[in-house]
């Protein structure tokens, strides 16, 4: 099954200016571990084993978050703080790190991928967006789809109106069930018009011939290679289906609703230790 994935996190976090400008939005604190670690947590979860993340020239505190430091292990062994150990222990996959040497977009990142993936199916998550986790893991959801369809399968979320000009947004061919959408086209970040209500929000499973297609894609909005358009490619000669996953969202480069779920994290893991 689907054991690879790609975490592209390579922006430069514009939204989040100034201070991404030496701390990346993936590291941003959420509950005492960094915004990328309930990303990953998530994947490992939905049974991912080796994972690809597309970094840049400022993200290499992300790279030392996921090694050991020995240094700090032998310390607290020396200082009697044994049980802190714990709080170290690294996620149960294997990491690749590889570098996009300028911001080409999206779709530019994905496919420095190609060779990491190979020939079988795998997935894409985008680190902006954090579902609350102990809730239904989106990946999984896909997961099961992938399962028993065999389809390219993206995860879908009803936005607003005022709010899809931000999202690739599908047009659906048809309503194969509750949830389940096979989609006919899609749009990046559509000014008008947009063809529904159902935005893509940062979870894919995707074909490896999303390559040749991204291999044909001009850039697109913002002037960069967009993946929404070389999935719209790949529409032509790949079914591609949609799922609405149940999961609460948070676009963490969103300062609010990065604001929220710090609090919702927090509630959740006092209420634990009360227990
Ligand atoms: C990216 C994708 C877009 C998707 C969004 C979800 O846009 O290009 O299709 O809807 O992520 O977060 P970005 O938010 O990186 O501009």
């Amino acid at each position: 099954m689907i054991k690879k994935a790609i975490i592209p996190a390579a922006g430069f976090g514009t939204r989040g200016l100034p201070i991404t400008k030496v701390l990346p939005k993936e590291m941003l604190p959420i509950g005492g571990r960094p915004a990328i670690d309930y990303i990953i947590e998530e994947a490992v979860n939905a049974g991912i084993e080796e994972i690809l993340m597309i970094v840049s020239r400022n993200k290499n505190i992300i790279v030392d978050y996921y090694d050991r430091s020995l240094e700090l292990e032998a310390f607290l062994v020396q200082q009697n703080k044994d049980h802190l150990l714990n709080t170290l222990k690294l996620p149960k996959v294997k990491i690749y790190y590889m570098r996009q040497l300028y911001p080409k977009g999206l779709g530019d990142a994905v496919s420095l991928a190609k060779e990491f993936v190979g020939n079988d199916p795998f997935a894409i998550l985008l680190p902006d967006e954090i579902y609350l986790p102990y809730k239904e893991n989106p990946l999984e959801e896909l997961m099961d789809f992938y399962k028993n369809y065999g389809k390219n399968v993206i995860a879908l979320q009803q936005v607003a109106e005022a709010h899809l000009k931000s999202y690739g947004v599908i047009e659906v061919e048809k309503k194969e069930k509750e949830r389940l959408y096979k989609i006919s086209d899609i749009v990046e970040k559509p000014k008008n018009n947009p063809p529904s209500n159902l935005a893509v929000t940062g979870r894919y499973i995707l074909k490896p011939e999303i390559f040749a297609c991204l291999e044909q894609t001009q850039p697109g909005v913002g002037s960069e290679v967009q993946l929404t358009d070389a999935i719209k490619l790949m529409l032509q000669s790949e079914p591609t289906y949609g799922l609405e996953v149940t999961s609460e969202r948070y676009d963490i480069a969103k300062e609010a609703e990065y604001i929220k779920l710090v609090q919702k994290i927090y509630t959740l893991q006092q209420g634990e230790e009360e227990e």
